[in-house]
């Protein structure tokens, strides 16, 4: 792992809401592990009316929030709020920029930094292009020699098509070089997701398994149980697809279908994403017709509750055609996944806050306990769950004790709360700590980014097109519209439906 060395860290949306409860918990937490440099900075940029004091007061209470470590140090903290400043600024002002520019430089030389910056843009993407237009006009963007760096991260989206996608890398590759661009996709720094880089490249035993000689099929399910919140006004715009699909759901798929890289660095790994991203195969409007199942929740009552449905909500044309639910069956055209379809499916308002990966095993050739009339031939499923309730879970067939040979599924499971010597870091933990690196092996690459929405324009324009693609309505706190079972050609197929708890069935079920 990679040291960061000294640096300043600016943040644009410094008093929003990602950065008190995401970003700065997740530096203090690298901070209490020792994990950052000796000197660094961290300068919030906002409108709203804080100073330096009442600013780190306000972030304190994000840090106690999250309450995902031990008890607060109160020195620590200090310690740690001590390198924290506030500077008020309107990012849609060009002539907030000098001043800027002199904040940074007073800051710089306070905390001895010496010329490596991080911005970070925790703003909507309309600012993107503004915020770094002016960072090189004010020379930003350019370290003073070759020592320094200059770094930019980027939150998602990035672009809301291929267009836009192409447009913004062209203008940034107008500032800055790659290695100087970070585009998080949070998904990326999750410690689970990247496990199965671990699990499927650590071990010898899976890789001669994945493969189509003896996968059926991938099902990536990533649900959620909350609605939109306050977000209406951004994801009216965007739907679940360009939400959770162009960008999280790829990047595991790519994970799960990716060639092992020759080298564990950033270009062999993400080298070998990129050409799975390559190889799916493009849907037509006829296959967004059959592959594509988009729904949208309406009112109901969830466990004794009523729940609005999208079109309630806060900020909501009464009209949307906006998708909160949306599955996918795509395939990936190369030697290992050929004919093994991916159904990726992700949704609000359904009825657990699940994220997994299952990988179904081909049954076997022949049935040969089928003397035993409710015997069924066991589909072996391996499941990666992401989130919540970490773990791995491997479903096989076993013979129950006594008289003839009845099989029954059963699992073995290993949990990550198991592990008593450690806990799972915020995804935001990693990512910046590797950002303040410099290695962008867990951030998205520009020819990567522009792919990934190759897959995704050609259904987002069928929908456009095509008055026939439904848009169906399904109850909040339901697993989505029931032609998304469709999507298998074979009705005895289906969805695993999890539970909040890994091995949870029909036996004990936590939503
Ligand atoms: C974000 C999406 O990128 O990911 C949200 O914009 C979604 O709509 C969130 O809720 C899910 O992230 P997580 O880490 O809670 O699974």
């Amino acid at each position: 792992m990679r040291t960061p060395e000294r640096f300043l860290l600016v943040i644009f949306g410094g008093s929003g809401d990602l950065t008190s409860r995401k970003l700065i918990p997740s530096i203090y937490s690298l901070f209490r592990q020792n994990l950052l440099p000796d000197q660094f900075g961290i300068l919030g940029l906002g409108r709203k009316d804080f100073n330096d004091d009442s600013y780190r007061r306000h972030l304190r209470n994000g840090i106690k929030a999250v309450g995902y470590r031990r008890q607060e140090d109160e020195e620590k903290c200090n310690n740690f709020l001590k390198s924290v400043f506030y500077h008020r600024f309107d990012m849609g002002k060009d002539d907030d920029y000098p001043g800027l520019k002199k904040r940074i430089e007073e800051t710089e030389k306070r905390q001895h930094i010496d010329g490596n910056y991080m911005f970070y843009l925790a703003v909507p993407s309309e600012y993107y292009i503004p915020i770094t237009t002016n960072l090189a006009r004010h020379n930003l963007h350019k370290a003073p020699d070759k020592d320094n760096w200059r770094r930019v991260i980027i939150e998602k989206p990035f672009g809301s098509d291929l267009q836009t996608a192409k447009d913004l890398n062209r203008h940034l590759s107008g500032i800055f070089n790659e290695e100087q661009v970070f585009r998080i996709d949070h998904y990326l720094g999750k410690e689970t997701v990247q496990n199965i880089l671990a699990f499927r490249f650590a071990n010898g035993i899976f890789e001669p398994l994945w493969n189509q000689n003896y996968i059926h099929h991938i099902e990536i399910t990533a649900a959620e149980n909350s609605g939109i919140e306050d977000r209406g006004g951004y994801y009216d715009s965007a739907g679940a697809l360009r939400d959770m699909v162009q960008n999280h759901l790829l990047q595991i798929a790519a994970i799960v279908a990716m060639e092992p890289p020759a080298l564990f660095n950033e270009k062999a790994v993400r080298d070998e994403k990129m050409k799975v991203f390559q190889s799916f195969r493009p849907l037509t409007n006829e296959d967004t017709r059959n592959s594509v199942i988009r729904g949208q929740y309406i009112e109901s009552r969830v466990r004794g509750k009523m729940v609005k449905s999208y079109r309630q909500e806060k900020s909501i044309p009464a009209d949307s055609m906006t998708e909160t639910f949306v599955a996918v069956k795509c395939y990936i055209d190369n030697w290992r996944w050929n004919g093994v379809p991916f159904f990726v499916r992700t949704g609000k308002r359904l009825p657990a806050r699940v994220t997994e990966v299952i990988v179904h095993f081909k049954k076997t050739p022949h049935h040969l306990f089928k003397m035993i009339a409710d015997n069924l031939i066991i589909e072996n499923q391996l499941i990666l769950r992401i989130q919540p309730d970490e773990g791995i879970l491997l479903n096989f067939g076993m013979k129950m004790p006594g008289a003839g040979f009845k099989i029954k599924k059963v699992g073995m499971d290993f949990h990550y709360s198991d592990l008593a010597e450690s806990t799972i870091p915020e995804a935001y933990e990693r990512l910046l700590l590797d950002a303040f690196a410099g290695d962008n092996t867990l951030y998205a690459r520009a020819d990567a980014v522009e792919e990934s929405w190759k897959i995704i324009d050609p259904i987002i324009s069928a929908w456009e097109n095509d008055p026939e693609i439904k848009l169906y309505g399904y109850p909040a706190g339901t697993w989505g519209p029931k032609e998304a079972r469709n999507l298998f050609d074979d009705p005895s197929m289906d969805w695993r439906y999890p539970c909040k708890n890994l091995t949870g069935e029909e036996t004990y079920c936590e939503l």
